[in-house]
């Protein structure tokens, strides 16, 4: 089988000029990352996981480092992810000083005594299972601390949407016929301690089930997990339905249902693709007709 994957870098308003050369790389360096699993004949799993890494690491991403800044001024993360092969997932909230939030999701499914872990608990697992931790400021981007200080100072109202860049996620098709997807993100500017959004909500951010298809979901995170939007556009491919249709049928339903923006990357089991945001844009990448394809 034809492998496949895609990856989208955040729904949200377009990205200033001076940002999409960079904001590209970021993209094109994260799909060669999980592109070269796939074709040496890896995981979907191993894939998305890796593609979200490459994002995480990224300033210009809303994941890991570069993620956007709760009210105190701390960084707090999610991510999900699941194998739609083995139905196995693994997920975090709310986790501090976690420099990859991805990997931590992967270990809770690995370990699989829990497949949600939050806060301290998430923490405490994290340095058990020797992740990388990150001191508190290590993980703040120049961008980032500006942007939260300017509201601080009262005058960055438009700093909570002015083309900052969201979410981060992938989703990919093994030769093996197996789905995976993930997604990872610093959740939303100026956030509560303690709230956690759709990428860490299986069902909502992120779903995978092989038989049927795989998605990351980005944008309201509230308004996602109460549509429950990654399962209800997987749902939607029941029977052979064509991606691109019910990625935009669930984004109806999101809207009609909730109010709620966003936007979502799926595949199905042939490696057929569904885009769709309802945002003003959504970053993306993938593979049309045997060439790279990247949208900032
Ligand atoms: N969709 C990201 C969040 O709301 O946290």
């Amino acid at each position: 089988m034809t492998p496949a994957l895609i990856l989208h870098g955040g729904a949200g308003a377009v990205t200033p000029s001076a940002l999409q050369a960079e904001r590209r790389s970021g993209l094109t360096a994260a799909f060669e990352a999980g592109w070269g699993i796939l074709v040496r004949g890896g995981t979907a799993l191993d894939a998305v996981v890796q593609a979200t890494v490459t994002l995480e690491d990224h300033p210009l991403f809303n994941a890991g480092f570069g993620s956007c800044l709760t009210e105190d001024g701390t960084v707090e993360v999610d991510a999900s992810l699941m194998d739609g092969s083995t139905f196995q997932t693994g997920a975090v909230g709310a986790a501090r000083n976690i420099k990859n939030a991805i990997r931590l999701a992967w270990e809770v499914m690995a370990d699989g005594r829990h497949v949600f872990l939050v806060g301290q608990g998430a923490e405490r697992f994290a340095r058990e299972h020797g992740l990388p931790q990150a001191a508190a400021d290590e993980l703040i981007a120049p961008r980032q601390h500006q942007r939260w200080q300017a509201l601080r100072l009262g005058s960055g109202q438009a700093q909570r949407t002015n083309g900052e860049p969201g979410t981060v996620g992938a989703v990919a098709l093994d030769s093996s016929g197996r789905l995976a997807a993930a997604t990872s993100t610093g959740g939303v500017f100026d956030k509560r301690s303690g709230r956690v959004g759709d990428s860490a909500v299986i069902g909502a951010g992120t779903y995978a089930d092989s038989a049927m298809g795989a998605c990351s979901a980005t944008g309201d995170g509230e308004q996602i997990i109460r549509a429950t939007l990654a399962r209800t556009a997987v749902e939607l491919l029941r029977g052979g339905k064509d991606p691109a249709q019910a990625a935009r049928t669930a984004l109806a339903h999101l809207t009609r249902r909730t109010r709620g923006e966003a936007g979502l990357i799926l595949l199905d089991p042939f490696g057929r693709r569904g885009v769709a945001y309802t945002t003003e844009s959504m970053s993306v990448a993938f593979r049309a007709e045997g060439c790279l394809v990247v949208r900032v």
